[in-house]
This record gives structure tokens, sequence and C-alpha cells, in this order.
């Protein structure tokens, strides 16, 4: 049987400081942590809607954690300036191994799916952009079920709409909180390190694998399966 992977997208496919060009010629040197605290805060609204049962699109969130950045960081942004940006989290770039990397993964026979809390028309954008939307059999978004990773609900979402079973189901992610949502959920889990800075949280459930590259992730899993 075919193995099902599961591509988590913003910050795993998808590099969101990809916004840090622009904001460097709008706020200069502060545009890295300005960029930190607006993905550190989208996450944290996500989380909290999901907690709420008050959903409202990852896009939304999105948006409502730049008003919330600008705050922090006293920057006084136009409503034109606030729309460029988010117009660049609509077209962001990937990360080097992304293209060789699952090109490598769909040749050698594994089912790729991108799953995340992006809703599905900006996810199309967004992979057809970096030119990586025909690798995959499709896209999954929690959007369906109006809440976000990483409630349980979504890892099973994904694996009904995948038609796949957990046990032969990867869950591939950059965040850590994703690599534990889905093995909480019963499906395996890489945890791509891409730099030694990252760190994973202590709760004691550790991925099933770790890479630092997606070109790695093929014999990983084979290796993990023998
Ligand atoms: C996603 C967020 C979690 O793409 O990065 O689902």
């Amino acid at each position: 049987m075919k193995t099902t992977l599961a591509f988590d997208v913003y910050g795993t496919l998808i590099d969101t400081n990809g916004v840090v060009a622009a904001l460097q010629k709008l706020i200069n040197n502060e545009a890295e942590s300005f960029s930190q605290t607006w993905r550190d805060k989208q996450l944290e609204y996500s989380f909290r809607r999901s907690l709420m049962q008050n959903y409202e699109n990852f896009a939304v969130c999105t948006s409502q954690a730049l008003d919330y950045t600008c705050a922090f960081h006293k920057v006084s942004l136009t409503n034109e300036q606030k729309a460029e940006l988010l117009g660049i989290y609509r077209v962001l770039p990937a990360f080097n191994d992304v293209k060789e990397g699952l090109t490598r993964l769909k040749t050698a026979g594994f089912r790729l799916y991108a799953f995340s809390n992006g809703k599905a028309d900006a996810l199309e954008m967004l992979l057809n952009t970096a030119g990586i939307r025909n690798l995959f059999l499709d896209i999954v978004s929690v959007d369906d079920i109006k809440t976000f990773k990483p409630s349980t609900g979504t890892y099973c979402h994904f694996l009904r709409k995948a038609q796949a079973m957990g046990y032969n189901a990867w869950l591939i992610s950059s965040n850590p909180f994703d690599v534990i949502g889905a093995i909480s959920a019963g499906m395996k889990s890489a945890w791509l390190r891409r730099s030694p800075e990252e760190i994973f949280d202590p709760w004691g459930i550790d991925p099933s694998i770790t890479v630092s590259s997606l070109l790695d992730l093929a014999d990983k899993i084979n290796e993990h399966s023998l």
C-alpha cells in the first residue's frame, strides 16, 4: 500500500519570512522581529479561535495579527501598505529544498497532499506561484471543518479526505505543535528541522523521525518502516 504524506504549508513548504524584504523597506532594522511577532500572533489567534469555537479563516487571523503587530512594534502603516504586505503573504516563496524534495518523493511513489490551516483558494495560489501545485494529489484545508490545527479533528478530516489510515500516513511539518498534534491523532510525523536552532516542545511526544531537509525524507521514512 502506498504511503500518504500530508505537507504542512506555512513555515514548512512556504517561507513566511518572505515578507521581510518588503518590511525592510517600510521599517528597516525591525523587520525580522516584526515578521516573527506577526507569525507568532497569527498562530496564537488561530489556536485561540479553535479553543473558543469562534472560527474566522486563516486570512482573517493573519490580517488581525498584522494590526496587533503594528501596535506592538509602534509602527504606523497605511491601509495600502497593510494591503501590500497581505498581498505578499499570498505569493510567498518556497524554501530551496522543496521542489526537488517533493519531486523525488512523488517519483518514489508516495501520495503527496498539502494540508494546511490556510483556505483552499489561498493555498492554490501559493502553491501555483511556487511552481509546486502539480506535485500534489490534492489540497486539504481545515476550513472545511471550521477549526485549526492542532485540533484532533483536523487530522481525522485529512485522513478521511485522503482515504488514508493513520499508521500509513505522515504529517510533515516544521511546526512542533503540528507534529505533536498529528501523532496525538494517530498519524506518523516527520519534524522538518531546517535549522539546529529550532527547538522541539518537551512534552514527551517525539517526532517519528527528524530530518533537516526534504531531500532526506524518502530515505528516512523507508528506514523507519523497515
Ligand atoms: C499551516 C500552518 C500551521 O500551513 O503553518 O497549516
